[in-house]
């Protein structure tokens, strides 16, 4: 079978770009060969990239059995280990996500927004007034108690405090392109002690699965404690045989839960501070909106409020957290865009090429927030967060974070881009975020309506 045309390069130099300039790989390969190519990466099979909304209506709305992601997603294997969502198919994957998905949605979504502004507003007051700060690593903060809130019910304890400095390290070491190779090349992933990345890497998750373990046991010591959050939702449930989770199980699915939930969101943060403060008349719109609501606005109000919304999906589409959705690989010769693919070709969503099509995003490489007030995109059009059935779990949680961590701290809070050179996009792990963190500074503090400058 002849798969669509891509780069002739030597595979080896696809992976270094792949690694090292994804986004200007992919605009290259989108100039070259349009909006379906395939990729060579070294060491991986064939990947075909498809940026063509149709074709992304016939993968994404495909019956799910047509494809199967988990064993695409071997890379995470690692990562997250064989029980995680993202390593599941068919029927299993199909039962953990109907188990998992009511916390992520509708109404009980909506129950996290007082305590993410809580939560913003905690962070934001350690900032010093012209004394700058990353805002990866503030956003980092936030998230990483909204997704411990959410999973576990509690951010706060011994336990909690010794697992956030664990987990901040554990995604520190594939923060840069050279570190994040060691989850890309598997020659890499061998112990050779404590002090080779992989080491580092095998230590540090056995600490975190060791508390894992610890909160597991504990939770099952004292059944009278169970909440509504997704541990005790783990805990409770059981399979078709009636079998619980393991313990093995429970901490895989969490350890993704973790990780999935709050590294994502804090790049697109970052993202987001970035392009407020980097264009003015975006940020001066920004606040008008904001302080139409007034002093202490509800957060359903805040979340609803449009430019913001539109601030949040601009940021989200020009330079996507997630290059791809997660492979698809077909199970059975399918049909996409006109073309056959036999069983096993991986197909891969390129989120970054289809929100740079001209034809939808005309100027795309300019932030331009209207677009999103002006035009409606479909679910193929707009895919920060992929699509079908393995859509991202968290999408309608990122998208409040975003909307109200924004919200609260421009209300209460004059930032300023602490560094005027641009930022550019940059690899972290399988993720893209932004080179230095964004640095910002605070000027001072606001009051609805009316800037007021600290003394
Ligand atoms: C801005 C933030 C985020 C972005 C850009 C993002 C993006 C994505 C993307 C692109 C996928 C793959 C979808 C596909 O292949 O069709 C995905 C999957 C997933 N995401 Fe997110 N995500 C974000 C936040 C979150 C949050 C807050 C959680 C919460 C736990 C989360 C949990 C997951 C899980 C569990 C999956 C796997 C779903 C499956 O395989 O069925 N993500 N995400």
């Amino acid at each position: 079978m002849q798969l669509p045309d891509g780069p002739k390069i030597h595979p080896f130099f696809q992976l270094i770009k792949w690694l090292g300039t994804p986004f200007e790989f992919l605009d290259d390969c989108a100039k070259h060969y349009g909006d379906i190519f395939t990729i060579r990466l070294f060491g991986y099979s064939p990947l075909v990239f498809i940026a063509n909304p149709e074709g992304i209506q016939q993968i994404f709305s495909a019956d799910p059995q047509s494809f199967d992601a988990g064993r695409g997603n071997e890379i995470f294997r690692p990562l997250f280990g064989d029980n995680s969502l993202f390593l599941l198919d068919g029927d299993r994957h199909k039962r953990e996500r109907k188990l998992l998905m009511p916390p992520f949605h509708g109404e009980k979504i909506k129950s996290y927004g007082d305590s993410i502004c809580q939560t913003a507003q905690k962070v934001a007051s350690e900032w010093q007034v012209n004394k700058p700060f990353t805002a990866r690593d503030a956003m980092q903060k936030i998230t990483l108690e909204v997704i411990l809130q959410v999973v576990f019910g509690l951010s706060e304890g011994e336990r909690y405090e010794q697992l956030k400095p664990l987990l901040v390290k554990r995604l520190e070491l594939t923060s840069t392109p050279l570190r994040a190779s060691v989850v890309f090349f598997k020659f890499l992933q061998k112990d050779w002690g404590a002090w080779s990345p992989w080491g580092q890497f095998l230590r540090l998750r056995d600490k975190i699965y060791d508390l894992l373990s610890a909160e597991i046991n504990d939770r099952r010591a004292n059944p009278q404690d169970q909440s509504n959050d997704i541990l005790s939702l783990m805990l409770s449930a059981t399979d078709e045989d009636g079998r619980p989770m393991t313990d093995e199980e429970l901490r895989e699915e969490m350890i993704t839960l973790l990780i999935a939930g709050y590294e994502t969101t804090a790049s697109a943060l970052a993202w987001a501070f970035y392009w407020v403060h980097k264009l003015p008349e975006v940020k001066e719109k920004l606040l008008q909106e904001i302080d139409s609501l007034g002093e202490n606005p509800n957060p359903m109000e805040i979340f609803r409020l449009p430019y913001l919304t539109a601030v949040c999906q601009e940021s989200l589409r020009i330079y996507p957290v997630a290059v791809t959705a997660v492979a698809r690989i077909t199970n059975s010769t399918v049909e996409i865009m006109g073309r056959q693919f036999e069983a096993n070709t991986r197909l891969l969503v390129s989120i970054y090429s289809t929100h740079h099509r001209e034809d939808l995003y005309p100027n795309s490489k300019q932030f331009l927030p209207e677009r999103f007030i002006e035009r409606n995109y479909s679910p193929y059009e707009f895919i920060p967060f992929g699509g079908g059935n393995r859509l991202c779990l968290g999408n309608a949680l990122a998208m409040l974070e975003m909307k109200l961590v924004l919200g609260t701290v421009l209300s209460s809070y004059q930032l300023a881009l602490a560094d005027d050179r641009p930022v550019k996009p940059k690899r972290r792990g399988v993720t893209v975020a932004p080179s230095n963190g964004v640095p910002l500074v605070m000027t001072g503090k606001r009051a609805a309506k009316k800037a007021v400058f600290a003394k």
